[in-house]
């Protein structure tokens, strides 16, 4: 099973270059499910067909599927929202308001990511494609799973506990709502499906993210940017496509300065994600809609490239031995020592690039480790990791 979720600033031909690749796997054999996560559903006006929220089937060994953000809300956040609105409505807050104060925002596509673990479990399809949202939230999106758990593993067991012992006290003494069992179930639930969502997003043999990006300066300022973030999450790219290249064939010289830009951009192109492959895709003389033109979008794309192998082995963050000690290097490009805060805390390690966090849970190995220094090693940060020496008293003894 191959996950490939596509990204990218608003417009650039996310989801065109993702339904042709869908239509590429497809025709190459392989069962293909397509699905888009972003509000502004425009699947099926790329493909000029109706889809559902469930898989449809537009063509031979292909499916789409629009999911409907509202309905997951509903499968996955009910149970903990009806609670959340009774205390709310508790503490005298009117039952409208509680209801909005009780959805946060970004939930509702956090639960279509939950589709993704559903598709992969269900071993139905060979291909999953993910037509996501334009990046910024996309990555909010991506760090979600993690931030959530993280909040869900620290404060879930220990109220329960706490309950545990005074539901019996607290219900004599006030009316105050107390979550049971099913509100529990339903978080623990969450947890486990947000786990699985993750670890399928970090497999490298089953997960890829390819960004999208047109050869224009912002366009490109902006997958940079995802490109480190999505580094800093442990997410792999395996490509960036290049879409929208005025062809050779224009000659017309009110494109030729065009041309000299688009050159230049896409020189920065590589200078920024070599080795990661460059993939192209002209500017076509019309849209690119329906799927005989998907098809020949995806020829452009690929060439001879098999769209659904692993196209490069990308290692966002790994752990090596060097010396007594061990490096733990992240893949942080464009990103300099004075933009970001590192700190240890137990078992833990925090990292902040501009405005993303990460909270990195250490390896086995390293947790008996202390933090020596933090540096960077050209697109690498490599936090080295050393033995803490031993008090005086223990040396002079052993
Ligand atoms: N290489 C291209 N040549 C011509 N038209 C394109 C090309 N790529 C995308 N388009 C058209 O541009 C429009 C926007 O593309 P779309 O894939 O919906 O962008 P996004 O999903 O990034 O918002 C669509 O009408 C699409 O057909
Ligand atoms: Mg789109």
């Amino acid at each position: 099973m191959r996950v490939v979720l596509f990204t990218g600033k608003g417009g650039v031909g996310k989801t065109t270059v993702a339904a042709a690749t869908a239509v590429r796997a497809a025709a190459a054999g392989g069962r293909t499910l397509v699905m888009s996560t972003d509000p502004a559903h425009s699947l099926a006006d790329s493909f000029e067909v109706e889809i559902g929220s469930h898989p449809t089937e537009i063509a031979e060994n292909l499916w789409a599927q629009q999911i409907d953000a509202q309905d997951r809300l509903e499968d996955n956040w009910r149970e903990i929202q009806d609670y959340m609105t009774q205390v709310m409505n508790w503490a005298g807050v009117e039952t409208i308001q509680a209801e909005e104060l009780t959805v946060i925002p970004g939930l509702d596509e956090i639960f279509a990511l939950i589709d993704v673990r559903t598709h992969v479990e269900s071993g139905r399809y060979d291909m999953l494609i993910v037509d996501c949202a334009p990046t910024a939230e996309t990555l909010r999106l991506l760090s979600l799973p993690e931030i959530m758990s993280w909040y869900i593993e620290r404060i879930f067991p220990v109220e329960r506990r706490v309950v545990k012992t005074i539901r019996p006290i607290v219900s004599k003494m006030t009316t105050l709502p107390i979550a049971g069992d099913a509100v529990f179930g339903a978080v623990e639930r969450l947890h486990r499906n947000l786990e699985a969502v993750k670890k399928i997003l970090t497999d490298e043999r089953t997960s890829s993210v390819r960004l999208v990006v047109n050869p224009e300066k912002m366009v490109i300022s902006e997958a940079r940017r995802t490109y480190t973030y999505l580094g800093l999450f442990g997410y792999r790219v395996d490509a960036v496509v290049v879409n929208r290249v005025l062809p050779d064939e224009i000659t017309d010289p009110y494109f030729g300065k065009w041309k000299d830009i688009q050159a230049e951009h896409l020189a920065t192109v590589r200078e920024s994600f070599e080795p990661v492959p460059i993939l192209t895709a002209r500017l076509f003389d019309r849209e690119m809609v329906g799927v005989t033109l998907l098809e020949e979008m995806g020829t452009e794309v690929y060439g001879d490239l098999d769209a659904t192998d692993v196209l490069y082995q990308d290692e966002p963050i790994r752990v090596r031995k060097r010396g007594t000690g061990y490096v733990l290097s992240i893949r942080l490009p464009f990103v300099s020592r004075d933009d970001m805060d590192i700190h240890r805390k137990g078992d833990e390690l925090f990292i902040r690039v501009g405005s993303y966090k990460r909270n990195l849970i250490l390896p086995q190995t390293l947790k008996r480790m202390a933090v020596r220094e933090a540096t960077f090693a050209g697109d690498r940060l490599e936090i080295l990791f050393a033995r803490e020496p031993k008090p005086a008293a223990e040396r002079g003894r052993s």
